[in-house]
């Protein structure tokens, strides 16, 4: 397999929030990878904007800093460093005041009115209530025109009405094809390979419906706890934080009709039209937990209260449910969807359970299971397809199991050297492909769905169930699956 690297135009990207954590860990690694491998032209712009008054040398060093830190192996490999800092200033701005902006003003190089070429972009790497205001403030400066990009990450908002009120904001001065909201779910290489196994494969398609797939279960496991974010995650849990968008899309891109062609709104019209197929969820098909303190081989950690520092917090860091989708390809297959921290170990993964085969011709026996095509996101990316197979030698007919794997770890990891989603968001955003992105509606009726579901768990007062750290979750979880007659795939690393 060989990497293919496609030049993107020369740009003037703005880093609101440049002195911050994920400006840090992420979007200054991401493009130092992307200089390195020369996709982004050698003079392309990059200005931080925070309201620490640092002078730019020393913002520089910052970043030099980060990168050491964070992408070491990079910046040992490769004598470019000092090229890339060149190419950041830094510029101190309030957001809510009026300092500043005319500096950032006179520092783009892009503009409206000369056919310059150069992409003009704003990262708001900062709280979501500055979104709007940095919109507006970009509008009222004349610095963003009608090219610019903005870019946005979640939350967006924390139920539908405040989703909504957030579009409209930005809306007064980004139209939709100027916005683009990342889920860094969809830049994750295997995520993309999904859309690549279900549409460019003939193979699949005829057994992708309820007519031959069982049910669908969607694993994201994570071993680690809240981490320093605590004051976030217990106002979110982990049905805002992760299922409303990173679970979501995983739903979409498995359970999606094939678009007509790989096109940001022939992609994002079906991915809208499968949420909204969503059936309303019973409480009953809903298990909630929180870890308890741990001791793993004598290394102890606090509870999820402990982390929080609310001893009374009904937030959930482990949800498992089962989703309906009511359309003519899923109706009788339910999706079983589980997310949550401090479980068993990392695992991502798609798992496609097909149906037994409709009659048996040979002797019953443990080791028959029905196929199944797991698709693994990460770690360890790869697909296997679960099948029977004869146990070899003589002495009657055994069936045993054997696994066709697809392995793209070494493929991928070695020979392309796996890009940082945020590596091909950020280009992407430059070319101008919001295939990636999700689209304002999307963001809307995710949270309608999900709405509901959180509304009933306050007015029922709902508590969730303590969990095992290091362990699969909440012993319900198990039981949501076997009074269905079915089991979860392993928490495996
Ligand atoms: C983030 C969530 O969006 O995704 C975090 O806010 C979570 O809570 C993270 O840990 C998981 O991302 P990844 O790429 O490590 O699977």
């Amino acid at each position: 397999m060989v990497s293919r690297i496609i030049p993107v135009d020369n740009f003037d990207l703005v880093v609101f929030g440049a002195t911050g954590d994920l400006a840090m860990r992420k979007i200054f690694p991401a493009l130092y990878h992307r200089f390195i491998a020369q996709q982004m032209p050698a003079d392309a712009r990059i200005i931080g904007v925070a309201r620490s008054d640092v002078s730019e040398e020393n913002f520089r060093k910052l970043v030099q800093e980060n990168l050491q830190k964070f992408c070491p192996q990079s910046v040992k490999q490769h004598d470019n460093l000092q090229d890339f800092l060149n190419n950041i200033q830094y510029i101190s701005i309030d957001v809510h005041g009026d300092k500043g902006w005319a500096l950032l003003q006179k520092a783009m190089r892009a503009d409206d009115d000369t056919d310059n070429n150069i992409v003009q972009a704003f990262y708001l790497s900062v709280n979501p209530s500055l979104f709007g205001i940095i919109a507006s403030k970009l509008k009222q400066h004349h610095i963003a025109h009608k090219q610019s990009r903005i870019i946005i990450e979640k939350p967006f908002g924390t139920d539908a009405a405040s989703a909504k009120a957030l579009n409209a904001a930005l809306r007064t001065s980004f139209s939709e094809q100027q916005i683009y909201r990342i889920d860094h779910y969809l830049g994750k290489e295997t995520v993309q390979n999904l859309m690549v196994l279900r549409f460019a494969n003939a193979l699949w398609e005829p057994l992708w419906n309820s007519t031959h797939i069982d049910h669908v279960q969607i694993t994201v496991a994570e071993n680690i706890g809240v981490q320093g974010r605590g004051e976030y995650y217990d106002k979110s849990g982990a049905m805002r934080d992760m299922v409303q968008n990173h679970l979501m899309q995983l739903l979409c891109l498995t359970a999606m009709e094939p678009p007509s062609r790989f096109h940001p709104d022939a992609v994002r019209n079906e991915k809208v039209k499968v949420i909204e197929s969503l059936e309303p969820v019973a409480q009953t098909d809903i298990v909630r937990g929180q870890y308890l303190a741990s001791n793993i081989n004598g290394d102890a950690d606090g509870s999820y209260h402990q982390h929080v520092n609310n001893p009374d917090s009904m937030t959930e860091s482990y949800i498992a449910m089962k989703v309906n989708i009511g359309n003519w390809r899923w109706a009788g297959t339910p999706f079983y969807l589980r997310t949550g921290k401090k479980l068993r170990s990392r695992c991502s993964e798609i798992a496609i359970i097909f149906r037994e085969p409709p009659h048996m011709i040979f002797p019953k026996s443990s080791h028959q299971r029905a196929n199944s095509l797991i698709i693994r996101l990460q770690p360890n990316e790869k697909i296997d397809l679960h099948t029977m197979a004869k146990e070899a030698g003589l002495g009657g007919m055994r069936l045993t199991e054997a696994v066709l794997n697809m392995n793209f770890q070494d493929t991928i990891n070695n020979q392309l050297d796996v890009q940082d989603a945020y590596e091909r968001l950020i280009m992407d955003v430059i070319r101008g492909s919001q295939t990636l992105f999700m689209r304002d509606d999307e963001v809307e009726a995710a949270w309608e769905w999900i709405d509901p579901i959180i509304d009933g768990w306050h007015k029922a007062n709902h508590r969730p169930l303590p969990y095992e750290a290091g362990s699969a979750g909440p012993d319900d979880a198990l039981m949501l699956m076997h009074r269905d007659g079915r089991r979860w795939q392993e928490i495996e690393p």
